[in-house]
């Protein structure tokens, strides 16, 4: 069996570290390692629709946004498909088909469902595309027959739920079909990076993220501004690592030979931390550090884009391309499905409905 990815994206904003270290980077690994026969990465404009359908703006404006990113992190277009969700029209298909696989208990119960509909408010009137959207992304993931879906842990209910449509729809139609696995970050504090006010997650509306395409004065200025212990006051005082925002993206993001490139005075980051334990390390040094091991990541992905930026037409080229190339895929397996159904009237010979009226 082939093994496939697809993964994606909402495109409700720009990516940021908190993306880089769940998912871009992993990403990247995935792609380059050759283990793979075919890799798609989704913008997720529809399933973004669906808890923002007042606001289409906000999605049309980061399409591109989200594009540039994946593209100067280090996703190739040569390998990995890159295309837009609302321009395969297979999805919608499949979803209508699975829907009826599916209760609405099932879907109330949904915990990633159950969370998001806290805390956008939607209890008392739940938007019908949004509580479907787990089926839709099961529609996403089986057009394209994927083995393996990298995703964050808030998203393992949702593969969940597409290997039970998968289960359901094998069981009724036939084997047609792939039952696709999660795979999560293997590393721990890659999970969630928090804000930079050590809030538990980085996000737009609290405005704590670290952007790919901040420039180097708003990431120093970030970085400077970070929250740490809050009861490490002078430089003398013993300081805590634990719950201390420098050092939680320092372990996701530091590498021994910064420290001979920026701080030759420790080796690794057990020191680093270790003095700042027993005290007389302060905030400034440790976040000019992290300042420059961030640098270190971003600087490369910051040059790229620019280049990109200056040759729009050839990132919507990518783009339409990888949607060419997702709408034949999808097709094939919509064809698969219907066959399956034996509901593709015109074309299926050997089940045609004619024969109930020639016996
Ligand atoms: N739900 C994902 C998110 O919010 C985006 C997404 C849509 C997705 N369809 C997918 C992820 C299919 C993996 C597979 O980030």
């Amino acid at each position: 069996m082939k093994k496939i990815i697809l993964t994606g994206d909402r495109p409700t904003g720009r990516l940021h570290l908190g993306h880089f270290v769940g998912s871009l980077r992993r990403r990247v690994e995935l792609q380059n390692s050759g283990e793979f026969d075919e890799i798609y990465i989704m913008i997720a404009d529809s399933q973004a629709l669906t808890d923002n359908a007042d606001n289409p703006e906000k999605i049309r404006r980061n399409i591109l946004e989200v594009a540039l990113d994946y593209l100067s992190v280090g996703l190739d277009p040569k390998i990995t498909t890159m295309f837009i969700q609302s321009q395969i029209p297979a999805l919608y298909e499949l979803t209508a088909y699975y829907l009826n696989l599916v209760t609405v208990a099932r879907l109330q119960r949904n915990p990633t469902i159950k969370e998001e509909i806290k805390q956008r408010g939607f209890e008392t009137s739940i938007p019908a595309g949004f509580l479907n959207y787990p089926v839709s992304q099961a529609a996403d993931i089986t057009a394209f027959e994927a083995t393996c879906v990298p995703v964050g842990e808030d998203q393992m209910p949702m593969i969940e739920q597409t290997r039970e449509v998968v289960r359901s729809f094998n069981h009724l139609y036939g084997d047609v079909l792939v039952e696709p696995e999660g795979l999560l970050s293997d590393n721990e504090v890659c999970l969630r990076l928090p804000g930079i006010d050590g809030k538990a997650k980085m996000s737009k509306s609290l405005g704590n993220g670290i952007y790919l395409s901040d420039t180097p004065e708003e990431v120093k200025k970030k970085v400077m501004s970070m929250y740490t212990d809050p009861n490490h006051l002078k430089v003398e005082d013993p300081g805590s690592v634990e719950g201390n925002t420098v050092f939680i993206y320092l372990d996701a993001f530091c590498k021994d030979e910064y420290f001979e490139k920026y701080l030759p005075e420790y080796k690794n980051l057990d020191e680093l931390k270790a003095h700042y334990q027993r005290g007389g390390l302060g905030d400034v040094k440790i976040k000019r550090f992290l300042n420059s091991v961030l640098e270190e990541i971003l600087t490369p992905i910051r040059e790229r884009r620019k280049e990109l930026e200056k040759d729009i037409d050839s990132v919507m080229k990518v783009l339409q391309d990888g949607c060419d190339k997702a709408n034949a895929k999808a097709n094939a397996t919509l064809k698969k499905a219907k066959d399956a159904m034996k509901i593709n009237y015109f074309d299926d010979q050997e089940h045609n409905i004619k024969d109930y009226f020639q016996e």
